[in-house]
């Protein structure tokens, strides 16, 4: 059986009910399946085949404590984004020697935890910030390894949001200029260079997309190797797209087309692969959305029903606060009942209690009719939903299950009032 399916016409997650965990806990509510996020790793792991690589989950994603613990059980390590990203790999278990960090912003008080707590590498995105990296590595006595975040100038589609690797872009640096960059860092006396990062952007659907940065990255190795400047590793970075549309089928839904063949992290990354492994480099990638996002849902409860000349709105208790993508980028999440009605079908908007036009999960979606308090699932919600989530218009942020089997545990309790 499927991780989700409907059985007697209500929704299942592994051998629990959707509904049950909607009464039980309340709605806005996100529940996480251990078993859909152990398949995705499984399945990242088998695109490698025999080829010698590292996994680092990209916290971002997800960081709630008990998920981070679960990935690092599986032996992947971790590329984080923040101090707080950082502190919460180490305490989940993630080896310090198996922990990146990435991003164009890092404050110095970040640079000096993660050298204290001895962390594989920085990938860096600017000589400034190689400079201050090396300044507090020599105060500290460290040596600081690094990769080189390279700007590929490279159009990976999807939303200009998630795009980062065009000229434009404030991630990397232009390609063109790592070997002046590496040659000059690798002579600073605190740096060690390991090798260059690229990160082209995320929810990227093609394999051709993954082949181009991949020659491209080929490229700038074989550039730097000559003019003398050893390079050891190549990350990858992360952005392997996953299916949104369709997700879930049975004959009393909507059908729903994808816009793209939906393929495996296997299938978007052969092509790549078939460059990156003749590098003679130490490969690893960062995937974060292709590891969680099938294994989250937002279950969420009809307030009221709103018909007006123009549209009939459905109003739910989750909003935007909860899940930000349909807002952010205009992104499509299924959205299906726990219960299946035998309802006709009828186009409606679903919509928040945010005071903000914005507030909204989806738009002229065709879905069974739906009534005051009928629950519903938003599907594919396990990657940028909680993390993105906030208290705006003061609400209490919504309580994390995860289920394995037939038992379900709390992983982070729903915020009440007291805690605004
Ligand atoms: C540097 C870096 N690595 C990895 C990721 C993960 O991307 P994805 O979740 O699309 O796999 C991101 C996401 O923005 C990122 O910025």
């Amino acid at each position: 059986m499927s991780v989700y399916a409907y059985q007697d016409r209500q929704f299942w997650v592994e051998s629990v009910s959707f509904q049950q965990l909607a009464e039980q806990h309340g709605t806005p509510l996100y529940v996480y399946s251990k078993r859909a996020i152990l398949d995705d790793i499984r399945r990242i792991e088998n695109a490698f085949g025999s080829i010698p690589h590292l996994t680092y989950y990209a916290v971002k994603a997800n960081a709630n404590r008990v998920l981070l613990q679960m990935i690092a059980g599986e032996g992947l390590g971790a590329d984080v984004g923040s101090k707080g990203e950082l502190h919460l790999a180490l305490t989940a278990g993630f080896a310090p020697n198996k922990i990146t960090f990435s991003g164009v912003g890092k404050r110095d008080d970040e640079i000096a935890f993660a050298l204290e707590h001895r962390i594989l590498a920085f990938n860096v995105e600017s000589t400034e910030e190689i400079e201050v990296i090396n300044q507090i590595a020599r105060q500290m006595g460290a040596r600081a390894s690094i990769l080189l975040r390279v700007n590929l100038d490279i159009d990976a589609g999807g939303h200009a949001y998630v795009s980062t690797s065009m000229r434009h872009n404030k991630f990397g640096l232009p390609h063109t200029r790592a070997l002046e960059v590496l040659r000059w860092a690798a002579g600073l006396s605190h740096i060690e260079v390991r090798g260059v990062h690229n990160h082209i952007g995320s929810q990227i659907l093609r394999p051709a997309t993954f082949l181009q940065a991949a020659e491209a990255i080929a490229e700038v190795v074989q550039k730097l190797r000559e003019g003398g400047v050893p390079v050891h590793d190549v990350d990858f970075g992360g952005g392997y797209g996953i299916q949104y549309h369709g997700f879930v089928s049975h004959p009393e839904l909507p059908r729903e087309t994808p816009e793209d063949p939906a393929l495996s992290t296997a299938e978007l990354l052969g092509p790549a692969l078939s460059v990156l492994r003749g590098l003679g480099c130490t490969l690893s990638i960062q995937p974060g959305r292709s590891i969680v996002a099938h294994g989250g849902v937002l279950l969420t409860r009809v307030l009221y029903r709103k018909e007006t000349a123009e549209k009939t709105f459905l109003i739910v208790d989750g909003a935007m606060n909860d899940l930000i993508r349909p807002c952010l980028y205009h992104a499509h999440h299924q959205i299906v009942p726990l219960q299946l009605n035998n309802a006709p079908h009828e186009i409606v908007d679903v919509v928040g209690p945010v005071c903000e036009s914005g507030d909204f999960f989806a738009h002229g979606r065709a879905m069974p009719r739906m009534q005051r308090g009928d629950g519903l699932a938003v599907l594919c919600t396990g990657a940028y939903g909680y993390v993105q989530s906030s208290n705006y218009n003061a609400r209490p942020r919504a309580a994390e299950v995860l289920v394995s089997g037939h038992t379900h545990t709390v992983i982070r309790p729903r915020e009440t009032i007291e805690d605004l």
